[in-house]
């Protein structure tokens, strides 16, 4: 694995190597199993796979968590040195950013509900660095996860409103074995921070049940999970049931809803999202999750 920090370099060996097909996984390292499910796929189904970790300044709001956001480069690096990564695209704050730097990438409705209503500037930063990215790696195609549900999807459209020549996949959320999704974030929790995670899967799960039990009304399901998870966590960003295509809230469960949460557990505010599905799916109550299935993002993405 040739680990590349200018752009200048990375974007030579892009230009020479991108007819033979490029896959590309953009992290912001602390690697964990999600992060690896994109590099495995990506391995699989292109000639050649680029991995990026850029903790990138301009997708944190002011009081995030971008001084303490987790850092373990020489973990990531050998993880992704066993997942047979061809190039580690790993650039300096100064590289991506330099003096003079002024564009900003917008996408307009899509970021502005959910995540984008509590953090205001993160999907313009989002759209700019991966806008960025995709220049420089030029791939054909790009892997997301399910699990930021929302920037799939803002990604997706900044792809097809821009034209990048690129297949933006999106697979499913892995989940730690208590159903808790795997995140870079998980790091900040305590021990009974970390028990009390998994109740956020399980809230989504509750309201599965209830729609099975024939509750349909959006009102009622955010209700009811609002209900569940309140004990137990600090604060409630957002509850809500959208279209999973245009991300609007819905007001009764259609064929498929998106149920997307994001709360705190102490300090660390955490997101997590389902598919709903009518009829309800068969699974029980209390399941244990089987790793990265449960969870749908958009399918197969495209
Ligand atoms: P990061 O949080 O490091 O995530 C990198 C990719 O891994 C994202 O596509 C994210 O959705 C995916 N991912 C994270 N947890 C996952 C899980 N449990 N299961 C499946 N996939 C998971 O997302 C970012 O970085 C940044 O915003 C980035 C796109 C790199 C732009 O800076």
């Amino acid at each position: 694995m040739k680990i590349i920090t200018r752009i200048s370099q990375m974007q030579r060996w892009a230009l020479k190597h991108r007819s033979q097909g490029i896959g590309f996984v953009p992290t912001m390292g602390a690697l964990h199993d999600g992060h690896l499910s994109l590099v495995r796929a990506c391995r699989k189904e292109n000639r050649f796979c680029v991995a990026s970790i850029f903790v990138n300044p301009s997708q944190f709001g002011p009081g995030e968590d971008l001084k303490n956001y987790p850092r373990t480069f020489s973990a990531d690096k050998a993880l992704l040195l066993k997942e047979k990564v061809d190039i580690l695209f790993y650039p300096g704050a100064r590289e991506m950013y330099p003096d003079g730097f002024q564009t900003e990438v917008r996408v307009k409705e899509l970021a502005h509900g959910l995540c984008g209503a509590c953090r205001p500037v993160h999907f313009t930063g989002v759209a700019a660095v991966v806008a960025k990215l995709f220049n420089i790696v030029q791939p054909s195609r790009a892997y997301f996860g399910a699990k930021d549900y929302q920037q799939a999807v803002v990604i997706k459209r900044m792809a097809q409103d821009l034209n990048f020549p690129i297949g933006i996949r999106v697979l499913d959320t892995v989940r730690e074995k208590d159903g808790l999704a795997m995140s870079s974030r998980n790091k900040y929790l305590s021990r009974p921070e970390r028990m009390k995670a998994p109740l956020i899967y399980l809230s989504m799960l509750y309201a599965q049940e209830l729609l099975r039990d024939g509750i349909k009304d959006a009102r009622k399901l955010k209700e009811a999970v609002g209900e569940f998870l309140r004990p137990f966590v600090a604060k409630i960003d957002y509850i809500e049931l959208v279209c999973p295509e245009n991300l609007r809230p819905v007001a009764t469960i259609g064929r498929v809803s998106l149920l997307a949460i994001a709360c705190y557990i102490g300090k660390t505010r955490l997101i997590d999202n389902i598919t709903l599905t009518l009829p309800a799916g068969r699974q029980a109550f209390f399941p244990l999750p089987r790793r990265g299935r449960e969870v749908r993002g958009d399918g197969e993405g495209t």
